[in-house]
């Protein structure tokens, strides 16, 4: 349907009581990029949830690819939303035969960029998620009202930290730094943190260029005095965080191992051409 023309059922779960999850896929070229990486992530949030879907994972790719035809889009993002399907107000589940509700957006690459390649600020605060966020679901209150706490500190994003002071990851993406040892860290998968499919390839092509990389916790004090940190997600890519709450971190600004983890993920994004 054309965007002015599509709905939502007011009684679509995922409305409701934010039933369903979502995954948003880089295009590049025409290519979706770590596309396995983003089905695998969305059939375990469905898994998760018991959520099934009608649809294989070829039948979405296609319509995916049938959406940004239609759209004309060759390099931009897709926004992917399953809910559990539009049933009567009722907590549980409904009854069998409800189809999920599928939801497929196409945008152009429209990102105002100039401020992000001299880096960004992050405002910390506390975690307060529910105890699933490895589960990519559309309920992101938390996150919504982080991001807006954050951006009123004139900072890009926020970064949350757990009940003991380390940092988990950020309201749209992941967390990095490179400690005093010249070491990347970011902190290992588990069900507080988002499998970020950046963060794989970021993690593939840090090691592939022999980069020491260790995945542990760090806490906020750690992150205020590393050399260098930096935030990785889908629609940022790879971005240098160069202000913690205020405080410069390293020099305060870009730092050489972000730089050069930034183009690494650039040359990967550019490698990619229609066939690959
Ligand atoms: N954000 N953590 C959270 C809480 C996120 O919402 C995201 C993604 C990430 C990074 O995941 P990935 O590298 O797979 O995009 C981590 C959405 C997609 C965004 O705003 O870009």
């Amino acid at each position: 349907l054309p965007k002015s023309k599509s709905f939502i059922n007011v009684e679509d779960r995922g409305y409701q009581f934010s039933d369903g999850v979502y995954e948003v896929i880089a295009v590049r070229r025409g290519v979706l990029i770590d596309s396995s990486e983003h089905f695998d992530r969305l059939f375990h949030s469905l898994n998760e949830l018991d959520i099934y879907i009608p649809w294989s994972q070829a039948v979405l790719r296609v319509l995916i690819k049938e959406v940004l035809a239609r759209n004309n889009i060759l390099n931009g993002y897709v926004y992917l939303q399953i809910s559990r399907g539009v049933a009567s107000r009722n907590h549980i589940f409904p009854e069998q035969g409800v189809r999920p509700a599928l939801v497929i957006l196409a945008n152009g690459l429209h990102r105002v960029k100039a401020l992000r390649t001299e880096g960004v600020g992050v405002h910390t605060l506390r975690d307060n998620r529910w105890g699933r966020v490895d589960i990519k679901s559309i309920s992101l209150l938390p996150n919504v009202l982080a991001k807006q706490k954050a951006a009123e500190f004139d900072c890009y994003e926020a970064w949350f930290f757990d009940d003991d002071n380390y940092i988990t990851e950020g309201a749209s993406s992941n967390a990095w730094i490179v400690d005093k040892m010249e070491r990347l860290v970011t902190r290992p998968l588990g069900i507080d943190i988002l499998p970020g499919v950046t963060r794989f390839r970021t993690l593939a092509l840090a090691r592939a260029e022999g980069l020491e990389i260790q995945q542990r916790r760090f806490s906020v004090k750690e992150a205020l005095s590393a050399n260098e940190a930096f935030l990785t997600s889908t629609t940022a890519g790879v971005c240098s965080v160069v202000k913690i709450d205020g405080h410069p971190i390293g020099s305060g600004i870009k730092g050489r191992v972000t730089t050069l983890i930034e183009r690494l993920y650039k040359n990967y994004l550019e490698s990619f051409s229609i066939g690959s």
